[in-house]
C-alpha cells in the first residue's frame, strides 16, 4: 500500500464528481428518458464522461469506436468533443437501445458523427476488419459483455493507431477485482481481471488504471 495515496471515500468521490462532471443538461435529460423507457441505469458516471472527453482531446481524436452503447450516454459525451468531420461507431446489440441512441443522436445534432451498428459487436468488428479500406481508430471504449473483453481487444488492437488508446470500463469489477474467488459475478470478475492482466503486461502497450467510476483500464498503443 502506498503511503502517498488518498483513498476515495464517498465524500471525496462526490467532490470529484461535482467538480469534474461531463454531464450537461442534455445528458441528464437523456438519463431520465432512458429510465422512463425501461433502459437500465448502467452507463458510465459523469466524472468518467469528463475523463473520456479529456482523453479524446489530448490525443486529438477523430475516429472512435464504442463497444456497448446502451442509451448513448457515453457515445454522446465522447462525440461532443470530436471535430465535425469525426466519427464514432457505436456497437450495440439491443435493437430498442439502438433506436433510442439514433433518436438522441439526432436531437443532439450529432447524427453526422455517431453511426450506430446494431448487432453483436464481435460481428461488427469482424466486418470492419474485413473491409477493403484500412480501418483505423484513435480510441476504442469497451463497455459491453465482460466475457468477450479479451476478444474485443484482439479484434481492436490492429485497428488502433500508434499513440491511440484502448479503454475498458469496470476495471475494478464492482469492487471485487482483487478477489481471486469472488462471491459476486465470478465469471465477469474473472473476465475483467484477465483483461486488466492482458493490458498491464502487453508489450505493445503502456497501461494504467484510473479509479473513476468503476475503474477504467487504459492502454496506449506503442
Ligand atoms: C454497460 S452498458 C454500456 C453503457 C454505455 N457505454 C454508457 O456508458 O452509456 C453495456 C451495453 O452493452 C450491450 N451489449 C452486451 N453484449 C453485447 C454484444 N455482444 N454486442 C454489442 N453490445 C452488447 C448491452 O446491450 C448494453 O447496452
Amino acid at each position: 500500500m502506498s503511503r502517498t495515496s488518498t483513498f476515495l471515500t464517498e465524500e471525496l468521490n462526490a467532490y470529484v464528481a461535482e467538480k469534474f462532471n461531463g454531464e450537461d443538461v442534455f445528458l441528464s435529460e437523456l438519463q431520465k428518458e432512458a429510465a422512463e423507457a425501461g433502459i437500465p441505469a448502467i452507463s458510465i458516471a459523469p466524472e468518467q464522461a469528463a475523463f473520456l472527453q479529456v482523453l479524446l482531446k489530448s490525443i486529438n481524436a477523430k475516429r472512435v469506436i464504442e463497444i456497448g452503447s446502451l442509451a448513448g450516454y457515453s457515445a454522446i459525451a465522447m462525440a461532443r468533443v470530436l471535430p465535425s468531420n469525426g466519427k464514432l461507431i457505436a456497437c450495440e446489440i439491443n435493437p430498442e437501445y439502438c433506436k433510442f441512441i439514433r433518436r438522441k443522436s439526432r436531437e443532439a445534432f450529432l447524427d453526422h458523427i455517431i453511426e450506430v451498428r446494431e448487432g453483436p459487436a464481435l460481428a461488427t468488428l469482424e466486418s470492419l476488419g474485413s473491409s477493403d479500406a484500412p480501418v483505423e481508430f484513435d480510441l476504442a471504449f469497451i463497455d459491453a459483455d465482460k466475457p468477450n473483453y479479451l476478444r474485443y481487444f484482439e479484434a481492436l488492437f490492429p485497428m488502433i493507431r500508434k499513440g491511440g488508446l484502448i479503454v475498458g470500463d469496470n476495471a475494478l469489477a464492482w469492487g471485487h477485482v482483487h478477489e481471486p474467488q469472488p462471491d459476486f459475478e465470478p465469471n465477469n470478475v474473472a473476465a475483467l481481471r484477465a483483461f486488466n492482466d492482458l493490458i498491464a503486461s502487453h508489450s505493445g502497450m503502456l497501461a494504467t488504471l484510473v479509479p473513476l467510476g468503476d475503474g477504467m483500464v487504459i492502454g496506449l498503443k506503442l
